[in-house]
């Protein structure tokens, strides 16, 4: 047996992860400040971004929130991780990233500036799945909106049951 598995608290511990604001463990691992920041309409940012991000059985949510950048996330390990998406024409979108690649599950996601996004960890045999994210115009918390359950499912009540099971009861 391997003396040293990797767990949800090792790979907390080895990649120097905390918490984050929309629920997971995170840490930036790059950021291109060799290059010109990007002058934006909201003001400088980083060209690209990248974390890793990871959801455990003790924090198995990334809450809806809202993002102006465009994100390629990329599935590395452990279980698999549902996401929902609402497009910015209010469609909603449910998909799965994994390494199941042949039963659908994708090991890359592109989703645009201007979508809500939450994840969900799927139930397996690891107790985490990590990702990582690449973030263009790089990350920056202006461009980012916590989704607040009143107004989204005021704006969106067709998917009231998913925004009250990804978001949080603040109100
Ligand atoms: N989500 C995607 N990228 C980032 C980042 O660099 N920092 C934070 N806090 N959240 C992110």
């Amino acid at each position: 047996m391997n003396p040293r598995p990797i767990t949800a608290s090792n790979l907390i511990a080895t990649l120097d992860l905390e918490p984050h604001v929309e629920g997971g463990f995170f840490r930036r691992t790059y950021q291109a400040d060799h290059r010109d920041m990007l002058e934006t309409t909201d003001g400088p940012r980083y060209l690209m971004t990248s974390i890793y991000y990871l959801l455990t059985e003790e924090s198995p949510v990334g809450q809806f929130h809202f993002n102006h950048s465009d994100i390629l996330h990329y599935f590395h390990l452990g279980d698999a991780i549902e996401y929902s998406l609402i497009h910015a024409d209010g469609s909603l979108q449910t998909l799965i990233m994994g390494s199941d690649v042949l039963a659908g599950q994708q090991l890359q996601l592109h989703v645009p500036g201007g979508f809500w996004k939450a994840s969900r960890l799927l139930s397996g045999e690891h107790g985490f799945g990590l990702i990582s994210e690449a973030v263009s115009p790089g990350f920056d918390f202006a461009d980012m909106e916590m989704g607040n359950r009143r107004k989204l499912t005021a704006r969106y009540p067709q998917y009231r049951a998913l925004i009250e099971k990804l978001t949080r009861d603040e109100d």
